[in-house]
């Protein structure tokens, strides 16, 4: 790859649409060139039907590269930035999802539905109080609700102590942040020394938690964790997470929000209207000015290019999830739709293993929120607010809401 193509990332002017290049671009051509920020060389797949392509196609390595020291670098955070393996480490990745499927099913995820709405009540409760201290005053809901739920899920999921969860919260907020020097490393590393710790307490006392069902698989096949310790998984699930349905809950009630319109149309039904209005949160939001990544394994043509052998091929989802080649009027939110077929969640083999449970979050905070408080608004100019690019899953720092 010798071209240097436009650099990454490319800006947006609002904070609920995606940067206008994409659409440029993409008439020419659904694969180009870019520069990613650390200056490296890579592609981006900014169509829908490439970026399903590619999810798909096996021969694009999933954070997997031939030779990892030599790989182009999507950003200089601490993850998802790099390769994490050779080409083993993929294997062991799907070993371990057919592990965690069931403790991810909707099945076990319908269990829990009760237990996330007492979780979300809590935190309602806690923005009362925010309210009642200070009548008048804008409350940031990212703060109590958005930013907050998804962690404490993860955290109860994991069986992690109520006494620690305030210390994972900070672990895993350091571990997103860019420009910060070492310290998004030395927190990876901590989690996953504290994650090593739990898990030698679990080994004493299984519960109904994901490090319970981890060591209880490796009790039947000692194979499982014997390249990678079980820790490291357990930490590598607590990201994935977090950022990604935190940005979902903020953009969400942007979106909804924005024109309180959508938020009374919810309402009128909210049962028979959440899930149709969740799937068009999940289309809308482009939480990120990048994408996911992929090291091509072999050459593979695709979209009328030749992709290398070893090449950074960043798949620009929140673009391809405007494609109007798929979605009619792509960039208006319009929860009246029905948007099957998003690449939120990814797509393929690696298709995000929390889904259900991302959607169960989702689908049971703004019902809850809008019940609560049923002339909640928004208390910030949206236009104001910036994606924030110093952080692996974007997002955005406060939402501040009144009523
Ligand atoms: C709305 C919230 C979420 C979004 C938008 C989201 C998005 C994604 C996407 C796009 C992928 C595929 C990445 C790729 O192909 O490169 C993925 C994978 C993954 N997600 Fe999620 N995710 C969310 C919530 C969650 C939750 C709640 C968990 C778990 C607690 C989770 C755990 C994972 C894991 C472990 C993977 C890797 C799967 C694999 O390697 O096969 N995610 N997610």
């Amino acid at each position: 790859m010798q071209d240097v193509g436009l650099q990454l990332p490319f800006e947006r002017s609002g904070v609920l649409e995606i940067s206008p290049i994409y659409e440029l671009l993409r008439e020419k051509a659904p694969v180009v060139r870019v520069t990613t920020p650390t200056g490296d060389p890579a592609w981006v797949v900014l169509a829908y039907d490439e970026a399903r392509l590619a999810f798909s196609d096996r021969r694009f390595g999933y954070y997997t590269h031939p030779n990892p020291e030599s790989a182009s670098r999507m950003s200089d955070a601490a993850l998802h930035s790099a390769p994490m393996g050779g080409i083993d480490f993929e294997a062991e990745m799907g070993r371990l999802r057919k592990l965690m499927a069931p403790s991810f099913s909707p099945k076990r995820t319908r269990l829990l539905k009760d237990w996330i709405q007492e979780l979300t009540d809590t935190c309602l409760d806690d923005m009362q109080a925010a309210h009642d201290r200070n009548p008048g005053e804008p409350v940031d809901y990212h703060e109590f609700l958005g930013y907050k739920l998804p962690v404490l899920v993860i955290c109860v999921l994991l069986g992690v102590p109520v006494e620690d969860r305030d210390y994972v919260f900070g672990l895993s907020d350091r571990m997103g942040a860019y420009s910060s020097g070492s310290d998004p490393f030395v927190a990876m590393a901590e989690l996953q020394e504290y994650m090593g710790r739990l898990v030698e307490v679990k080994r004493k006392n299984l519960g109904p938690d994901v490090i319970s069902d981890m060591i209880a698989a490796q009790a039947n096949d000692p194979s499982f964790f014997s390249t990678r310790p079980m820790e490291s998984y357990a930490a590598g699930l607590v990201f994935p997470g977090h950022e990604t349905t935190v940005a979902r809950m903020d953009f969400g009630l942007l979106f909804l929000l924005t024109e309180l319109s959508r938020r009374d149309w919810l309402m009128e039904d909210p049962e028979g209207r959440i899930d149709q209005t969740v799937e068009e949160i999940l289309r809308s939001t482009s939480a990120h000015n990048l994408g996911l990544m992929r090291y091509a394994l072999e050459d593979i043509e695709i979209g009328g290019v030749t992709i290398g052998t070893g090449d950074l091929v960043i798949i620009a989802e929140g673009a391809a999830n405007r494609d109007p080649s798929k979605f009619e009027r792509p960039d208006e939110f319009d929860p009246q739709r029905i948007s099957k077929g998003h690449l939120a969640f990814g797509h393929g083999a690696h298709i995000c293993i929390g889904q259900s449970l991302a959607r169960t979050e989702l689908r049971i905070v703004f019902p809850s929120l809008f019940t609560r408080f049923p002339g909640i608004e928004l208390a910030i100019d949206v236009s104001e607010l910036r994606v924030r690019n110093d952080r692996t899953g974007g997002g955005v720092d406060h939402v501040a809401v009144k009523w």
